[in-house]
Order: C-alpha cells, then structure tokens, then sequence
C-alpha cells in the first residue's frame, strides 16, 4: 500500500464501467486513481485527460506505445508501467479475456477485481457489498458479480437475513445493449436465453450460497435498464407482510421504493428520466429501483418487479471491494456509508 495509507488503484479497461469506477475511486478520500489504460488512442482518452487521470497502454508493446505520443496523448507506459505504481487493479476489460490479464496481475503482485463477464470458476472468489464483505477481507483478488445478480442480492440478502431460509424463481427481461453500444441487438424481436436456467440466478449462490434460486433471462430492444420479474418463497413463520418487506427494503442501502401510480414512475424510461432529473451524473442510478405497488406477499409467496440500471449498479461495489481485499475496512455498513458518501458529492444521492 502507499506511504501515505491512500489505496492507489489502476484501472485496465477505461470503457462503459472502467470509466464510472474510476469517477467513484477518485471521489473517496482512501484511494486515488494511479492510471486507467486505453487499447490505443482513441475515444476515452480525452475524458481522462479531462479527469487528470494517467492513460496507461492496455499493452507493453513499444509501437502500440508510441502510437498515443503520435497521437497527441501522454502515455505513461505500458501496463507493467501502471502495475508497478498500482496496490490494486480494477479489470474492466470486456469480458473473457480475464484469465490471462489474471496472470499478469499476479506476476506484479497487485490485488485484482473482476466484473461481472468473467466467471467465478477464473477468479475462485465473488462480491457483492451485503452478502459478503466481510468474507473477501484481505483476498488477493474477486469479482464484483453482474449488473443482475448484484441486483438480487441488494433485494434478496436483507429478505433472506430476516427468514434464514429463501427459494427463488425469477425471469430477467434484459437490455438488449447499453446506450453507448452499436454492435450489439436485438432491434426488433424477444431474445429467450436459451440455456435453462440462465446463470444470473445460480450467480447468486457464488455470494449467498444458502439461497436457493433459478432464473430465466430474455432479451428484449431497449437499451436503459433490466427489469427483474422475481418469486420468492419464503420460510413458515416468516412473520413479515407485505408493508413490512418494503419497509425492509427502504431501509437497505441502494435499494429505491416508489409507488408508479402516485409518482407516475411507472416504467423504466421514468425510472431513468428520474435519474437525470435528480442531477445524477450520466443519468445513472445506483440504486435498484422496487416498485411499491408491484410488490405482493400472498402466504408465504413474495411477488416483485425491480429495475437495474445495468451500467451503474455495480460501481459503489467496486468502491467496497477495494476496501475488502485491501483489508482497510471490515464492516459491509460503513464501508457503503463511506463510498455513498463520497459519492453523494458528485451525485447527488
Ligand atoms: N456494461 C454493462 O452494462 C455491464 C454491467 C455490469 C458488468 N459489466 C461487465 O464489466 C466488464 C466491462 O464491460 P463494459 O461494458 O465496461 O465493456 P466496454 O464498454 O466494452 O469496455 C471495455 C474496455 O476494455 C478495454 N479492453 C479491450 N481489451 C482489453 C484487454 N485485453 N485488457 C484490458 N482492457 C481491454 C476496451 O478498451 P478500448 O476502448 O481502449 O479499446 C474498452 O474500453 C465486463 O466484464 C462486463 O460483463 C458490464
């Protein structure tokens, strides 16, 4: 760690969640962005030159290199460069090119994070703030699980806290790409995922494992958020009711409850226009959004819908990952308290 106690992070791949986690890293007063890394000079590098962060090559090859100076960007090196200068390194590379980055990391004797893209076979080790910080403290390395399942566990962890026992069905009605995306599609058809059940759910487990749960996932042409369509069955006894779940649920960090008939926040075209409106930076929403009014508990089954912006629920958790591995803080609470905070500064929360 560096001398003055302040986390110094690197982030290798400065693209859709590579820029977000540098913004969130670089508002905390523990940590400070050492380097991002670009593939070559082109869109992004001038967003971290705005930002005053390092642009680091993706690569150690000399050419590749030289290709920013030519380009007019500061290029402080290759990534061994940044490795050297770096306690920790947050991969936001696309996903499935992780194992050999892996070995990179390893040979420079930094802490490594993954995304969502890899899977918990390469890296041996998950996180998500509220199922198990405390677990990943001081771990060489982990991976901050996708878009979905960090948005099951911000709602099922705190359900599944209160009854010790849960089994859950649920269907992930996907965007079809991210905004910024013209590679990917559908454009105008209903995608299933056609590999029962989807591993969103089962990705849980990697986190939780003592919730038992199965998904399905379809894909449809919008690009703004996820919806979630989620059955739980909760234990005999539960002693909850439905106004007792949501209570439950506003009082869990990152989770926002709004009734869509009173507010009008019906769908989620309002659930992002919501978030432009508070003043959030890229119109991004942190929190999964729970609709009031689409939550049911009948006997011992829950119904409820929620939405995830895909491209920012995971960012805070990245924050809380830094903390764990590097061992600075060991209780989940306060270590969300702080990054929210920092975050709130640029935020808006
Ligand atoms: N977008 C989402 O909704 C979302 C949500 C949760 C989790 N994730 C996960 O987060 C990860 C990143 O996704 P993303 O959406 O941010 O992807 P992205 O927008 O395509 O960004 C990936 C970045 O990685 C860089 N890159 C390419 N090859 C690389 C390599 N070998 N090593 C390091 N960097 C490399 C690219 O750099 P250049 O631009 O310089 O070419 C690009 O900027 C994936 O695991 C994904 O599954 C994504």
């Amino acid at each position: 760690m560096g001398n003055n106690m302040t986390i110094k992070v690197a982030i290798n791949g400065y693209g859709t969640i590579g820029k977000r986690v540098a913004d969130a890293v670089d508002a905390q007063t523990d940590m400070e962005i050492v380097g991002v890394t670009k593939t070559r000079p082109a869109f992004g590098c001038d967003l971290a030159v705005r930002k005053n962060f390092p642009i680091y090559c993706t690569y150690d090859d000399a050419g590749k290199i030289a290709a920013f100076a030519e380009a007019g960007y500061d290029c402080h090196g290759g990534l061994s460069d940044l490795l050297a200068v770096a306690d920790i390194v947050v991969d936001c590379s696309p996903g499935k090119v992780g194992a050999a980055n892996k070995e990179k990391y390893e040979a420079a004797g930094v802490k490594w994070i993954f995304q969502g893209g890899e899977k918990h076979a390469m890296t041996g080790n998950s996180y998500t703030s509220s199922a198990n910080h405390f677990e990943n403290l001081n771990c060489n390395g982990t991976r901050v699980v996708s878009c979905n399942t960090t948005g099951l566990s911000r709602t099922l962890v705190p359900l599944y806290s209160h009854c010790g026992q849960l089994k859950v069905e649920c269907t992930m009605i996907r965007r079809a790409a991210d905004p910024g995306d013209s590679n990917k599609g559908p454009i105008n058809a209903i995608k299933p995922v056609l590999h029962v059940p989807s591993h969103h759910g089962p990705d849980v487990m990697t986190v939780k494992p003592e919730i038992e749960i199965n998904s399905m996932a379809v894909a449809v042409p919008t690009t703004l958020m996820h919806c979630h369509s989620i059955v739980a069955t909760l234990p005999e006894g539960h002693g909850l009711t439905t106004e007792s779940v949501i209570e439950m649920w506003r009082e869990s960090p990152r989770v926002i409850v709004m009734n869509g008939a009173q507010t009008g926040i019906s769908t989620t075209a309002e659930v992002m226009e919501f978030a432009r409106d508070i003043g959030r930076k890229w119109g991004d929403l942190h929190e999964i959004f729970v609709w009031e009014d689409g939550v049911k508990l009948d006997g011992n089954t829950l119904y409820y819908f929620q939405a995830i912006h895909q491209e920012s629920d995971v960012i805070p958790e990245n924050v809380d990952a830094i903390r764990a591995l590097m061992g600075t803080e060991s209780d989940w609470k306060t270590s969300v308290a702080k990054t929210d905070a920092a975050i709130s500064l640029y935020n808006n929360l």
